[in-house]
């Protein structure tokens, strides 16, 4: 309990600095909500007369939805199954052909699954209500698959089958953002807040390493394992060059997957650290067999690590007791620059409305490998869904690091909790429950 008080006092500090680094905002922050509102009111009259026949909804969510790529009431031919009630379950014999990550946002008033006040296990950097976020839109949207309807998530039940097994999340803190919303969710079911704990006593704000957390009436654990490339970084090879300081092995998984190995339901992920300015730029090379290949480009590493990864999985990694997943890239939305040079997305309150351009390179080869090589990993691709939630980053709400001050950059790279990570471990609930009822 001192621990929580502590935490408590240290994030009213942050919040008084905030409050001054907000004086700033009020101009810019009601500007926007003046827009978003005149964009409202404009779509409430235009709509009123197409949704009226269904509109329990405020009549601009239903019109998000139509926008975000869900074919227009006039042009498509089954209005019912995306409009009513009439879709069939995942999880119903009928729901074996949905693709569950084509769909769009909807709005839901029954959103968010959990409050981050009452869930400890959330990171300073990803609680933005606690750090002055004005609004809680972001918590709202629930993702509707076009063709299905999702099992709603039942903490009680996902522990039931998590009984005497480890969940493993290996990969980046965006993979961190993920676990954290998983231990909030799962501990809804769970009265005794003292019977869920790191075992080996440390806290939430260790950042490197691993952390495991148990689940104790049910003997299960939920566990992180930070390895932002999944592969080996390591010292270079004797004799190279003096400006090289690591090696990135991509040709051999990280050290820490004898850990993961055993997991019985592992999600792994890598994307963000495959940049330029993360890998050569700061020293570290990539290195096959004996050899530092010093003109490989980024994206052909990242190619060689993800072949790595699902070589792996099929040759290591027993299929009959662990389910592995790999969740696909989840996009940042820096607006105005990047996240070093003045870049943000403070004022993003919406999902996006338009359809997307660009695919990410980093999905495209993830899905490339996947279809080459065969292999038993499931796929969380996220990518689509999550492109469409710029407003779903901590930006400036929430809490720095000691030694980075506030005002430099924005965080548009993670996400809020609860939030986005939320839908995603909903649709790993949901392929979790389904192999289970497929088993039974
Ligand atoms: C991906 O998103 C775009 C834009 O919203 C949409 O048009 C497209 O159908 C989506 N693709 C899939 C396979 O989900
Ligand atoms: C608890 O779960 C672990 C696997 O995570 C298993 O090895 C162990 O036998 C379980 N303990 C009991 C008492 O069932
Ligand atoms: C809650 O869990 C802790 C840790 O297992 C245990 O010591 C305590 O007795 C439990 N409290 C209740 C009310 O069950
Ligand atoms: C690598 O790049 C250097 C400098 O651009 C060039 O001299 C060298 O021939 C290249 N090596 C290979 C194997 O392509
Ligand atoms: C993920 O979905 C996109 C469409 O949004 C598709 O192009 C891609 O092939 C999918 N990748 C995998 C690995 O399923």
């Amino acid at each position: 309990m001192a621990k929580n008080t502590s935490l408590e006092a240290s994030d009213n500090v942050d919040l008084k600095k905030y409050k001054r680094f907000n004086l700033l905002e009020p101009t810019l922050a009601s500007l926007g909500f003046f827009l978003v509102t005149l964009l409202f009111i404009t779509t409430f009259f235009y709509f009123n007369f197409e949704t009226a026949a269904n509109s329990n909804r405020p009549p601009w969510v239903a019109w998000m939805g139509s926008i975000n790529g869900a074919p227009s009431p006039l042009s498509s031919p089954s209005i019912l199954a995306i409009c009513g009630n009439e879709r069939v379950g995942f999880l119903e014999e009928g729901g074996d052909s949905c693709d569950i990550f084509d769909g769009n946002w909807v709005w839901d008033d029954s959103y968010p699954l959990y409050k981050s006040p009452y869930c400890p296990f959330i990171d300073g950097g990803f609680r933005c209500s606690e750090h002055g976020r004005p609004n809680d839109f972001y918590t709202k949207w629930r993702w509707q698959p076009k063709e299905c309807n999702l099992p709603r998530f039942d903490a009680g039940k996902m522990l039931k089958m998590l009984r005497n097994k480890r969940v493993v999340f290996a990969g980046d803190s965006i993979a961190r953002n993920q676990w954290e919303s998983l231990l909030c969710l799962l501990s809804t079911a769970v009265s005794n807040r003292s019977s869920i704990y790191e075992v080996n006593g440390n806290p939430i704000t260790k950042h490197s390493g691993f952390l495991v957390f148990k689940f104790e009436d049910f003997n299960s654990t939920v566990e992180y394992y930070r390895s932002p490339f999944l592969v080996v970084q390591g010292r270079p090879p004797i004799g190279a060059p003096p400006e090289i300081k690591y090696a990135l092995r991509i040709d051999q998984i990280a050290w820490s997957s004898s850990q993961w190995r055993d997991a019985d339901l592992l999600i792994l992920n890598s994307g963000h650290w495959w940049t330029y300015e993360k890998t050569v730029r700061a020293g570290c090379n990539f290195q096959e067999g004996e050899e530092l290949k010093m003109n490989m480009s980024v994206e052909a590493a990242y190619r060689r690590s993800i072949e790595t990864v699902v070589d792996w999985v099929n040759t290591q990694v027993n299929p009959k007791k662990t389910q592995v997943f790999f969740r696909t890239y989840a996009p940042s939305h820096f607006r105005g620059g990047n996240w070093n040079n003045g870049g943000g997305c403070h004022l993003d309150m919406l999902p996006d409305l338009g359809p997307l351009v660009g695919v990410s390179y980093r999905l495209k080869i993830v899905s490339d490998v996947l279809s080459q090589r065969p292999n038993s990993l499931g796929v969380l691709n996220v990518t689509n869904m999550t492109t469409r939630r710029k407003d779903g980053h901590p930006s400036i709400y929430k809490k720095w690091p000691e030694n980075e001050p506030a005002s430099h950059h924005q965080d548009c790279s993670h996400w809020c909790l609860p939030g986005v990570p939320d839908s995603w471990n909903e649709l790993l609930y949901a392929i979790y429950l389904k192999r289970e009822l497929i088993q039974a």
